[in-house]
């Protein structure tokens, strides 16, 4: 039987491989215009930091995380998303010490077991951007802008600012407490999952997303109502400069976020093009987290992108040809030649192209354009012994002759190799 691919898994085939270049570079740019550096970190972790800082009763800890036993014993996660291990890497190096102000970023593969659909995976990319030590309301408006650069620089036309306050420990255990209470009569109408929240984590009641259950829901208690003072002047003064710089947004009340590490600004940025799974990226900031995961007590704010989502949505683009020069060499001792000048071609920075295999003159002409070649050089008994090769331009269809000692620079100069 043939392997296939694991399911919710996927194939970045050669042919879409440009656009997650281009994401990448984008990112890379753009997030050192802004003071991020890059932070690698492993793609597993002791599944308690998950468990801790993500939430026990979240869906992602509950239900989707790949856990394993390692061979000693230890219990080790693929990590659902690249938060929680950042944290972990900042606070065991005490990157804090000597950065107060640190702002990183990371990419790569996260986990989840969630039912594949168009647009959710079981292995995913994340582009994911992290600053920690900031407290002010300019840095959530920083964050924010920073995170509609990055689509905007991605090219990606039509999305929708979503944004909330989820307040903090301050304000929130009251505001749970009425959302218990509430729906302690309300529940027996809800999702079986939804009567389980109610209890364990009524926060995550307001994400649920079956449609009989959104009418009760949409009837909650709403968090913005119960904002203490200082959350209610933090989000007020976020609203207020994302104003000032131009920055459309919508509110949602019921925007809590499926990680329960968040504390006041939370948001994410929706496209209708994407369907069901229309969120393309979501943040927030997590105050508290690098304490409770044991290391100083310093803010933190960021966002993830998820990059299969966001090259979803990206014009498709004409990918340029992959070879400057294909060398047609028509017979053995040809080929000896073809073989020389392909190495210098390719050491001057030319992309050039032998095809080994001794195919007919029709097929290589062929394949050269199939490569997208801008010129074919062609070598064959006539030329060797003229001391010429045949050039073809196949832009113009024209061909000349050009000496052999003359080729090398001949070819470089054609290409700005
Ligand atoms: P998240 O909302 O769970 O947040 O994920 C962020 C993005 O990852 C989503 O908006 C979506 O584009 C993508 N994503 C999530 N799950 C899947 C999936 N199964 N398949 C495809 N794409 C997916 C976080 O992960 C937080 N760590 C973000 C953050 C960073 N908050 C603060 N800092």
């Amino acid at each position: 039987m043939k392997i296939r691919s694991v399911k919710g898994t996927r194939d970045i085939l050669p042919d879409e491989v440009g656009a997650w270049h281009r994401i990448e570079a984008r990112g890379r740019e753009l997030f050192a215009r802004y003071g991020y550096r890059e932070i690698r970190t492993p793609v597993f972790e002791e599944t308690e930091l998950f468990a801790r800082g993500i939430g026990a009763e979240t869906d992602i800890v509950a239900k989707e995380m790949y856990t394993f036993e390692d061979r000693d014993g230890s219990s080790l996660t693929l990590r659902p998303e690249a938060t929680a291990g950042i944290v972990r890497s900042v606070i065991e190096h005490n990157l804090m010490s000597s950065d107060p102000a640190l702002k990183v970023y990371a990419r790569g593969p996260m986990f989840r077991r969630e039912r594949p659909q168009k647009g959710r995976y079981r292995q995913f990319h994340q582009v994911d951007v992290e600053a920690f030590g900031f407290t002010s309301p300019t840095i959530d408006v920083e964050v924010v802008e920073l995170s509609l650069a990055f689509l905007d620089a991605c090219g990606v036309e039509s999305h929708e600012l979503v944004l909330n306050s989820v307040g903090d420990r301050n304000c929130r255990p009251a505001y749970v407490d009425a959302l218990r209470a509430a729906l302690r009569d309300r529940a027996s109408g809800l999702c079986a999952d939804c009567q389980r929240r109610a209890d364990t984590n009524p926060l995550r009641v307001l994400d649920c997303k079956v449609p009989g259950d959104q009418a009760v829901i949409d009837s909650l208690p709403r968090i913005v109502d119960h904002l203490c003072a200082e959350c209610r002047d933090h989000f007020a003064e976020v609203k207020r400069q994302l104003e000032l710089l131009g920055i459309p947004f919508r509110e949602s009340p019921r925007l809590v976020r499926g990680l329960d590490y968040y504390v006041r600004t939370t948001f994410e940025v929706v496209s209708g093009e994407l369907g069901a799974q229309n969120s393309i990226l979501g943040g927030g900031r997590y105050d508290g987290l690098v304490r409770d995961l044991g290391g100083p007590d310093v803010a933190g704010i960021g966002f993830a992108v998820g990059l299969e989502r966001l090259a979803m949505l990206l014009p498709p683009r004409e990918e340029g040809g992959r070879c400057d020069v294909f060398l047609a060499p028509l017979t053995p001792p040809a080929g000896d030649r073809a073989l020389l000048l392909q190495r210098k071609l390719r050491e001057a920075g030319v992309r050039a192209m032998l095809d080994p295999e001794g195919r007919s003159f029709k097929s290589r002409m062929k394949q050269a354009d199939k490569l997208g070649a801008r010129f074919v050089a062609i070598l064959g008994e006539d030329e060797m012994a003229r001391g010429v090769w045949t050039v073809r331009d196949m832009a113009s269809s024209t061909q000349e002759d050009v000496p052999d000692q003359g080729i090398l620079d001949h070819l470089k100069e054609k290409t700005n190799g």
